[in-house]
């Protein structure tokens, strides 16, 4: 079937009629080299918005996605390369301590990530606050890292998915990112360029993620495991709590100090649990079993952090900072943050505690921002906590002059407070398994 002319499938697609295969590629295919201009394309994405893309669609559309630039050839390396990816959230820091404990597993690793955005901090601003660490590597020494250490953590070159970083600029100014069909095909279309064998997704769930009701979180977990099926990859699906943050660290440095601490297997106990349960799952997929006891060995006997110090000193940083964190890593003044009243906490809203560290410099408002490695917030108290008069709930690390009066208001409201602890609610909400 030949292309059909963009506002045909516009037509076909607002008046819920199922676009063919061929013309899907052939509109990508548009979208990437220019020669569709953004005011069809935007039209389309809202045609999609309201009307969704069937299984079919959906399939080729993302397939489309992912071929519209390189997808990394890894098949020299032997061993199972499988990834995760989070749909992002407030102290989500999982990506460091994971990959090298998978690693230190036998399975290789490799991980294209992303920057912060909004009130989610990103892996390769939390990386680059080590001293020297480079996250720009092409993808030759990608491949033979991956293959040589065990693991890799990149960013997106402008060859992978390039379709996406079009139409993802689009969606973000029409009004068009909140669609699971959209959101899907643009996390698979990357993921699945990075040559891997198997991905497990970690879905946010809660005030602190994109989806705040788990109805929705399953949906966009079941739409992306269609995507890997599709292609050929297997991929599970963890849906996790994004109520309160994760550990006791949102920031740069204090996330990176956060991840050595569990490399020593140590760390807050939600950091330590979501490491092992998602190694697990990936390891798993490359046909390990016993994965919990494997990545709990490996974070207490002290391989991954070998294994992260590889990983460092394989990109550039300086390898002190697995020794002694403070003399490495940039870290602003410290303010003792209190409760606005004593009591337990009922809940911390974690987007309030993202938006906080956004700022005292921590985050980007636009994807130009520079963000500040040595500002952050380490959480003293988590929910069904204690606090008494005259406790710190929280630091606050900032510069000087201070921390601004809307960060204090944002990270002091953040912390809801009463009289009785709330019922616990489960860190893993589900495992969908393909
Ligand atoms: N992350 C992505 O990469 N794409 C989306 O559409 C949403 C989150």
């Amino acid at each position: 079937m030949t292309a059909l002319p963009p506002q045909v499938m516009i037509r076909m697609k607002r008046d819920g009629e199922r676009l063919p295969h061929a013309a899907i590629r052939a509109f990508i295919a548009g979208v990437t080299d220019g020669t569709i201009p953004d005011y069809q394309a935007a039209a389309m994405l809202m045609a999609i918005f309201f009307r969704g893309l069937d299984a079919e669609e959906l399939t080729a559309w993302a397939d489309a996605m992912l071929h519209s630039g390189d997808v990394l050839d890894l098949s020299s390396i032997a061993r199972a390369k499988i990834d995760k990816h989070s749909t992002g959230g407030v102290g989500d820091k999982i990506s460091l301590p994971l990959a090298p404990a998978v690693a230190a597993c036998g399975v290789a690793v490799p991980m294209v990530s992303g920057r912060g955005l909004g009130h989610t901090g990103g892996t390769l601003d939390k990386l680059e606050s080590i001293p020297g660490f480079r996250v720009d590597l092409s993808v030759d020494d990608f491949r033979a890292q991956v293959d040589r250490v065990g693991a890799c953590l990149i960013g997106q070159t402008d060859r992978i998915a390039p379709a996406d970083r079009k139409l993802y600029a689009l969606r973000d100014v029409t009004a068009t990112v909140e669609s699971i069909p959209l959101i899907a095909s643009s996390i698979m279309s990357k993921k699945l360029a990075e040559g891997i064998d198997g991905l497990v997704l970690d879905v946010k769930v809660g005030r602190g993620a994109f989806m705040k009701d788990a109805a929705r979180a399953r949906e966009l977990a079941r739409t992306m495991l269609a995507i890997g099926r599709g292609a050929g990859k297997r991929v599970t699906a963890v849906l996790t709590d994004m109520d309160q943050p994760i550990g006791r660290a949102v920031g740069h440095s204090v996330e990176v100090e956060e991840t050595i601490d569990v490399l020593r297997g140590g760390g807050p106990p939600d950091t330590r649990e979501l490491t092992i349960a998602l190694g697990a799952e990936m390891l798993h997929l490359a046909g390990i079993d016993a994965g919990r006891e494997r990545i709990a060995q490996a974070l207490d006997d002290g391989r991954a952090l070998a294994k992260f110090r590889d990983i460092v000193v394989a990109q550039g940083g300086d390898p002190r900072v697995c020794d002694d964190p403070r003399a490495v890593l940039p870290f602003g003044d410290e303010v003792a943050l209190g409760p606005h009243r004593p009591g337990v906490i009922t809940g911390i809203d974690a987007e309030k505690i993202g938006m906080g560290v956004l700022v005292l410099g921590g985050g980007r408002r636009r994807k130009e921002d520079r963000v500040d490695h040595g500002v952050g917030f380490v959480l003293l108290k988590k929910v069904g906590d204690r606090v008494g008069p005259g406790e710190r709930i929280g630091t606050i690390y900032c510069r000087a002059p201070g921390p601004p009066p809307a960060a204090i208001s944002l990270l002091a409201t953040a912390f809801e407070i009463g009289d009785e602890p709330p019922a616990p609610e489960p860190l893993i909400h589900e495992v969908i398994r393909a």
